[in-house]
């Protein structure tokens, strides 16, 4: 039964973008889902997600309409990017994708559309890198005939507990009336709760410090996990009594790596440095992360060598 009176348009149908159409699609409200890669809107209708977010049984159970074709974004009047923004090899933001994207959706916009975003960007991506694009590629003015939000995306994928109508949902709009209708539109799918930021910049900046906070913290766990091995201190004892405190934070050491950790603190510190701030702390977590899989390796190969040494 069909609830909401927007017409969802997904554009981008990696690991984000088909949990978004298929909860849209329930409803009844999803227009379209579109991705440049042909092969992607191929698998889907054949009841295939190659990322595992979305289950055979899940796919089978409505009629996704998927499309490279750009044309059919006009149908939507609801859309949500959620494209891709690795970093480049110098580790400054790509923001190409999000730019084309876009592009795309200003190719598609009438008068009354709204656009949000759920790509993780840096904080004042949204209105200052795309709304132009937008406004260019549309002939339409922001705030009079289109309107913007942004939502993060706090998917984690493969995990089967923390799935998007269960994890609470930032939502942002450019001025108030956007907003409501973002928060209302998500609210239909969204079960675990909507929070409303009082800004787009706000909850662009909620994303990239949340895994900022996080790699660093690992950071920390995996830094005291390489002092104490050779101290002959094993981590998980020390987390143990230390973790009696009633304000020590749980972590423990591993690997970090994904699509989203590993890079944002990357994409907080390009628009720190814009302002002319270069931080102090925000990259500390990744040069410790990153030696991490080498430090695992080498553990791995010399552990068998040591068990074999006989015990006199
Ligand atoms: N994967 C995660 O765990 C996760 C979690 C939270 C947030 N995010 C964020 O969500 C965003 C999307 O991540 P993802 O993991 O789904 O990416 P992905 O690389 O898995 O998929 C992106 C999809 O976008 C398509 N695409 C690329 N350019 C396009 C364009 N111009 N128009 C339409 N489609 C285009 C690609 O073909 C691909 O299918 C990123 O900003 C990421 O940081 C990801």
């Amino acid at each position: 039964m069909r609830r909401l009176s927007r017409k969802v348009g997904v554009v981008g149908l990696g690991y984000v973008g088909p949990p978004v159409a298929l909860a849209f699609g329930k409803l009844g409200a999803l227009a379209v889902g579109f991705d440049i890669d042909v092969s992607r809107v191929e698998e889907l209708p054949l009841y295939f997600d190659r990322t595992l977010e979305a289950t055979e049984a899940e796919l089978r159970s409505l009629d996704m309409n998927v499309s490279a074709n750009a044309d059919d974004l006009r149908a939507a009047d609801f859309f949500i990017v959620t494209v891709p923004t690795p970093i480049d090899a110098a580790n400054q933001p790509d923001m190409s994708t999000v730019f084309a994207a876009s592009r795309t959706v200003g190719k598609a916009l009438k008068k009354g559309d709204i656009v949000v975003y759920e790509s993780t960007v840096y904080p004042g991506a949204t209105e200052e890198d795309c709304v132009p694009i937008l406004e260019r590629e549309s002939g339409l003015k922001c705030g009079v005939d289109i309107y913007v939000g942004y939502s993060p995306e706090r998917i984690n994928p493969g995990d089967l507990e923390h799935r998007l109508e269960s994890i609470n949902k930032v939502v942002s709009g450019q001025d108030a009336r956007t907003l409501e209708i973002v928060a209302d539109v998500y609210g239909e799918v969204v079960t675990a709760g909507i929070h409303k930021a009082p800004s787009i910049r706000v909850a662009e900046a909620a994303k990239v410090i949340e895994n900022t906070q996080r790699d660093l913290n690992i950071a920390l766990i995996n830094e005291l996990a390489l002092v104490f091995r050779p101290l002959d201190i094993d981590t998980s004892d020390v987390l143990a009594a230390a973790g009696t405190k009633w304000n020590f934070l749980k972590f423990t050491p591993g690997l970090v790596g994904g699509h989203c950790i590993g890079v944002d603190p990357y994409y907080l510190t390009h628009r720190a440095e814009r302002e002319g701030y270069h931080p102090q702390v925000f990259l500390a977590g990744r040069r410790v992360n990153d030696q991490m899989g080498a430090w695992v390796a080498r553990e791995c190969v010399n552990r068998p060598a040591r068990a074999s040494v006989p015990e006199r």
